[in-house]
């Protein structure tokens, strides 16, 4: 028997994406990420929930199921260096997938706000890594402006053929579950990511693949929750700097998600993103970078008000890998270690407590 080698979002989905039907596929085998069941999460509902473990992706978060499509489609019509803003993800996704491709990644990213371990991979991947002193909504309007007057290619997720290729996360999940969720949970910043997958929850039942369309609940950090409060944040802040976005570009679509599929947004404090992040650590075995916990923490906050999601099933996506930023998961940890040790049996087994 020969195993099945996933082949990347474009080739495994390709008649279900809008791209042009002859683009060749920049991949790094994105996609094909686990559904994992979180017996924790499924204990504390009464239902079944499930995590869609994005950090699994070859760069480590969400962002490259996206990245393959609107890279290769860029290239396909010529482009020879693309552009982005980030606060991180997908800066680094940007920059693997155009080294692929042999053009050159341009990364504008707000200064002193990025995790070292997204930074390590721009730099890696050879992108000219440009700091912005201001925030991710104003690297996005520079980002527009060079795309506008100088020959790149905008590969942020205004650029369509990110929603494309991001939207197969929901085929994944309503073809390893059977049908769509009852609810699907998630963070949101810019907002590209929610209406991808509506994008697809929704092409999908069109199809006759599901015979439903998730409940969309989505979750931002109260220091940058303008699609809760309705206004656009001028300076927003949150340790969890993945979605530290104020004025998210796809505010519209975002709205729409949430109204047509009877969800909504609300907002929680980084201590409960913290804690979520923990928690999911210790008890599923899944480390997740803090904004990649929002979803977790906006499931248990919903509990502790009073919803119910007993006897439902829930999809929540986990966006990125927690090893993008030690630095923060390790915050108020003390000290890392739990003790030193001569290099014996017994001074392991008593500092273990073994003994
Ligand atoms: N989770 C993580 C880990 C992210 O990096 C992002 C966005 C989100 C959630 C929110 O997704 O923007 O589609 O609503 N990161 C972008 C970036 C902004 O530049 O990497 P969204």
């Amino acid at each position: 028997m020969t195993a099945h080698q996933w082949r990347g979002v474009i080739e495994e989905y390709r008649p279900l994406l809008d791209i042009p039907a002859d683009t060749p596929a920049v991949t790094l085998g994105e996609g094909g990420t686990p559904l994992v069941h979180s017996d924790w999460l499924s204990g504390v509902t009464g239902g079944e929930v499930w995590l869609k473990v994005e950090g699994d992706n070859p760069t480590a978060s969400f962002k490259d199921r996206g990245m393959t499509a609107a890279v290769s489609v860029a290239v396909h019509q010529g482009a020879q260096a693309c552009v982005c803003a980030s606060t991180g993800n997908t800066s680094a996704s940007m920059a693997a997938y155009a080294a692929k491709a042999g053009i050159t990644p341009i990364v504008l990213v707000p200064e002193g706000k990025i995790a070292a371990g997204k930074m390590a991979q721009a730099i890696m991947h050879g992108a000219r890594v440009i700091m912005v002193r201001g925030n991710f909504d104003d690297c996005l309007k520079i980002s527009r402006g060079l795309a506008e007057h100088y020959p790149v290619a905008l590969v942020n997720s205004v650029n369509p053929d990110r929603l494309e290729g991001q939207k197969t996360a929901s085929f994944e999940i309503v073809d390893r579950l059977g049908d769509a969720p009852d609810f699907h949970l998630l963070p949101v910043g810019n907002a590209g990511n929610i209406s991808a997958y509506w994008l697809g929850y929704q092409q999908y039942a069109d199809l006759g693949h599901a015979t439903r369309r998730p409940v969309m609940r989505a979750y931002q950090a109260e220091g940058a929750a303008p699609l809760v409060t309705g206004e656009p944040f001028p300076n927003p802040e949150t340790k969890a700097t993945a979605i530290r976005i104020g004025n998210p570009a796809s505010w519209k679509l975002a709205e729409a998600a949430a109204a047509e599929s009877g969800g909504r947004f609300a907002a929680l404090t980084d201590d409960q993103i913290l804690s979520a992040q923990r928690e999911l650590a210790r008890r599923d075995g899944v480390f997740v970078e803090p904004a990649s916990a929002a979803g977790v923490a906006g499931l248990l906050q919903d509990l502790e008000q009073g919803e119910s999601y007993a006897g439902t099933t829930v999809a929540i996506t986990v966006t990125g890998h927690g090893l993008k930023d030690t630095a923060t998961a390790l915050e108020g940890f003390g000290p890392v270690v739990d003790a030193v040790v001569d290099a014996e049996v017994e001074a392991a087994a008593s500092a273990a407590g073994l003994s």
